[in-house]
């Protein structure tokens, strides 16, 4: 017999207008401060920003504990897979890697390997994982995070499989230490979770509802960030512009940005804004700020109201063009990006066509673009669906053209303009070629001299590439 704790969508599905807001519930017993001590822990990260965040809350969580991040998975006593179950894909490349680092168990029996993330959060995959792959020691998702050190006690001590997975609606825990990953841009959760359960999505079944952090707590860690020397911001959330409905806030994206703004944190970004919940006060607050960044992700999915009804987006066409227009109309110059999800089920030639021409209207800047990858448990995944797959891979080849088209386009009106950039480092190539990113998110490599991370600069663009730009630094902040 086994005491496993395993995922069940069916829960994962059910909400409740409950928040609970948990400001106490990480503890560290002092006999677990030491567990790690001398040992070494590897992270790999799938998927989203949220997943990236979580991994340095992991990370937090294993240095409190002792242990050290290593440089590269071969030397860990502890790899961590983070993982992402938004597509089939992403999915297959975990597996992978769990059969990659097998070989890692045999030259080092003692060495622990754990999986955490979206995936632990779905019946099948844990099944399979527990049928097919022995290899793997822990599991554990995204709701318990906070179990780790306690799940890593009883992996390391009693050496037999830990699997702890809540399929709840999830509360928002305050606590939680976090080692982050870059000292001049950080990742700041505003809000967890989804409720916008788009048929073809797995996310609202991963992350449970959405719930929002307080406002204090989100603009006190902002302030705080900014004492540290950070000079970008990004807010993060499935919906961001949901903050606050659960809350009983008006317009709580809105207030949250103005307050985020008044930090003077130089750079402010926010990820992902869902078409539906994106009121007047948001858009207006948008050109308020000086520091609210020129660069929008507005995820649209498909041109076609056929398709978006039966995606569940609960928007029009016309309605996000409406809200597109008005963005840029509030913004001018303002950058644009978007996600496109091609052969939704029985998606129509026509209906493509209607992506197509949306996305010629908008012109985006860049945009991320999918095949439909049917989800299991999600109501998409159970539409018989009569399209070939070489016809959706047709559509995804002819997307992709003006993805490219509309990239070199807009890329190439950067010629001989003078750019701020906020450097990221030098490249790993040449120390006299550093990479940053433009207010607009524009990538740029330029030459540069004893810049480090985080300093803003003024950079002349030489070069235009579809999608990064070429310069050379003419002063330093
Ligand atoms: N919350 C964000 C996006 C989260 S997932 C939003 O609603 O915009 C990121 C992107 O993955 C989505 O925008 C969608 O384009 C894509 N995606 C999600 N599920 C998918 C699926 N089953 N198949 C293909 N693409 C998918
Ligand atoms: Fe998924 Fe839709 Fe929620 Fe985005 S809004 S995470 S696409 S269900
Ligand atoms: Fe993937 Fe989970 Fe993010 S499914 S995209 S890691 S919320």
């Amino acid at each position: 017999m086994n005491d496993y704790k395993l995922p069940s969508l069916r829960q994962a599905a059910r909400r409740s207008k409950e928040v609970v807001i948990e400001d106490n519930l990480f503890v560290l017993p002092e006999e677990l401060k030491t567990l790690g001590k001398g040992k070494k822990y590897f992270i790999r990260t799938h998927g989203c920003q949220a997943n990236e965040r979580d991994s340095e809350t992991i990370s937090g969580i294993l240095n409190d504990m002792g242990y050290t991040a290593a440089d590269d998975a071969s030397e860990a006593d502890l790899i961590l897979i983070n993982t992402c179950a938004i597509r089939e894909n992403a999915e297959l490349k975990v597996l992978g890697e769990f059969g990659f680092f097998k070989e890692y168990k045999r030259r080092n029996p003692d060495l622990l390997l754990a999986m955490a993330g979206c995936m632990a959060q779905e019946e099948k995959t844990v099944e399979e994982i527990l049928r097919k792959y022995p290899q793997v020691d822990l599991i554990f998702g995204t709701h318990n995070i906070y179990r780790l050190p306690l799940l890593l006690e009883r992996a390391v001590r009693e050496k037999k499989r830990v699997v702890e997975v809540y399929s709840k609606q999830g509360e928002v825990i305050e606590n939680l230490p976090a080692s982050r990953a870059l000292s001049h841009k950080a990742w700041v959760n505003i809000m967890y979770g989804c409720d916008k359960f788009c048929t073809y999505c797995i996310v609202p079944y991963t992350r449970g509802k959405e719930r929002s952090r307080r406002m204090g707590e989100i603009v006190e860690e902002v302030r705080q960030l900014k004492e540290a020397g950070y000079k970008e911001v990004t807010l993060l959330g499935q919906n961001v512009n949901a903050y606050g409905l659960d809350l009983g806030m008006e317009s709580g994206f809105a207030q949250l940005l103005e307050e985020v703004a008044k930090t003077e944190i130089p750079r402010i970004r926010f990820t992902t804004p869902h078409p539906r919940n994106f009121d007047e006060e948001a858009v207006a607050m948008l050109a308020k700020y000086p520091n609210i960044m020129p660069s929008f992700h507005l995820p649209v999915q498909s041109g076609s109201n056929r398709v978006l009804k039966a995606m569940n987006r609960s928007y029009t066409r016309e309605t996000y063009l409406d809200l597109f227009d008005r963005i840029k109309k509030t913004v001018p110059g303002a950058s644009f990006t978007t996600d496109i999800i091609v052969g939704f089920p029985n998606e129509t030639e026509e209906e493509f066509l209607e992506t197509l021409s949306l996305y010629d209207y908008c012109a985006f800047d860049n945009a991320f673009t999918f095949i439909f990858s049917p989800r299991a448990g999600t109501p998409a995944a159970k539409i018989e669906d009569l399209t070939p797959r070489e016809v959706k891979e047709d559509r995804l080849r002819r997307l992709n053209e003006k993805v490219v088209y509309y990239a070199k386009k807009h890329n190439l009106e950067y010629q001989d303009r003078i750019v701020e950039v906020l450097t990221d480092g030098p490249s790993k190539k040449r120390s006299d070629i550093y990479a940053g990113y433009t207010k607009e998110n524009k990538l740029v490599n330029f030459q540069g001299k004893d810049l480090r991370p985080g300093d803003l600069v003024q950079v002349k663009i030489t070069e235009c590439h579809n999608f990064s730009l070429n310069g050379v630094a003419i002063e330093k902040d």
